[in-house]
């Protein structure tokens, strides 16, 4: 459960349990008393940002000077680490395990300036990702985040009754192409079916599972059909500020998000200036399983 108390930044005072405090009442805590860089060395530190993290879905650490090595270290201790698609490729430059994510005057598109979660054309989509702020712009650039179990519960029951037995594609190359890019010959991009409400891997509660980065259709409707229904589900995310909560960031600020019952939309409010970060992303573990019948797990 969450614990209370003020964030206090980094730092880790040892034998003292991290402090919790809630950004809203549906997503979102700011953790104190914890020190990404040393973080493999308090196992039941690290148990209790596990812990909060199923509490609260996004997690934010101030002040924390970590290099790229520590930032992969803090990753590793939730699973193993994911390669982005981009990276898998003959050509891929930079370390695979660290995914740029910049905007500055010659951008045309921000990184993840649409509701999403990543990668979820993967067969097993990503457990969680974990960004660390490196260049801030002087105003704006907030992350907002949702909680996509909420967004399920809070369709009405015909809705979701009709959402269960369902099944979308996601489709890695409709992302790839919003950002303007085709794939270099020879290279294909993931491209998956996973049922549109999923239970959690770890707590085994429903959550709505299509988002409009990846999701392209809903299978065994027809294309009207499909279109309609997306968008009613996208819009519900997007204007339901209720599911919602937004991240300021500084340099230096991490966000941990659990990458299976949220979604984040990267807000692009501060073109020319410059904004960069670094997320190291944690490999799924299982494919998205369906809710039962009844929209019950
Ligand atoms: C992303 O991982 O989609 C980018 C998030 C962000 O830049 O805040």
């Amino acid at each position: 459960m969450p614990h209370g108390g003020a964030p206090t930044g980094g730092g880790t005072v040892a034998g003292v349990a991290i402090d919790v405090t809630p950004l809203t009442p549906a997503i979102g805590a700011e953790i104190g008393n914890f020190d990404v860089s040393t973080a493999g060395d308090s196992p039941a530190d690290v148990a209790e940002v596990r812990q909060a993290l199923l509490d609260h879905h996004v997690l934010v650490f101030r002040d924390q000077n970590v290099d790229r090595e520590q930032h992969k270290a803090f990753g590793r201790l939730f699973g193993e680490l994911h390669i982005h698609p981009s990276k898998r490729g003959p050509d891929a430059k930079g370390d695979p395990e660290i995914f740029s994510v910049k905007a500055d005057e010659n951008s045309v598109r921000n990184n993840g300036g649409r509701w999403h979660s990543d990668v979820s054309c993967d067969d097993m989509p990503p457990m969680g990702s974990i960004l660390h702020l490196k260049t801030a712009p002087p105003q704006g650039g907030d992350t907002m985040f949702a909680n996509m179990h909420l967004a399920f519960e809070t369709l009405s029951e015909p809705i979701r009754e009709m959402l269960v037995g369902l099944t979308a594609y996601h489709d890695g190359l409709q992302d790839l192409r919003w950002y303007g890019y085709e794939p270099q010959p020879g290279f294909s991009y993931p491209a998956t079916s996973h049922p549109v409400v999923v239970t959690h891997p770890d707590t085994r509660r429903p959550l709505l599972f299509v988002n409009p980065a990846f999701t392209s259709r809903i299978e065994g409707l027809s294309d009207h059909e499909s279109t309609a229904l997306l968008a009613m589900l996208f819009d519900h995310v997007a204007q339901t500020p209720t599911l919602h909560c937004r991240v300021q960031w500084e340099p230096g600020t991490l966000v941990f998000w659990d990458n299976q019952c949220t979604q984040h939309f990267a807000v692009w409010d501060y073109y020319p200036h410059k904004r960069h970060g670094e997320r190291v992303t944690i490999a799924g573990t299982e494919q998205p399983q369906a809710v039962g019948a009844g929209g019950v797990a």
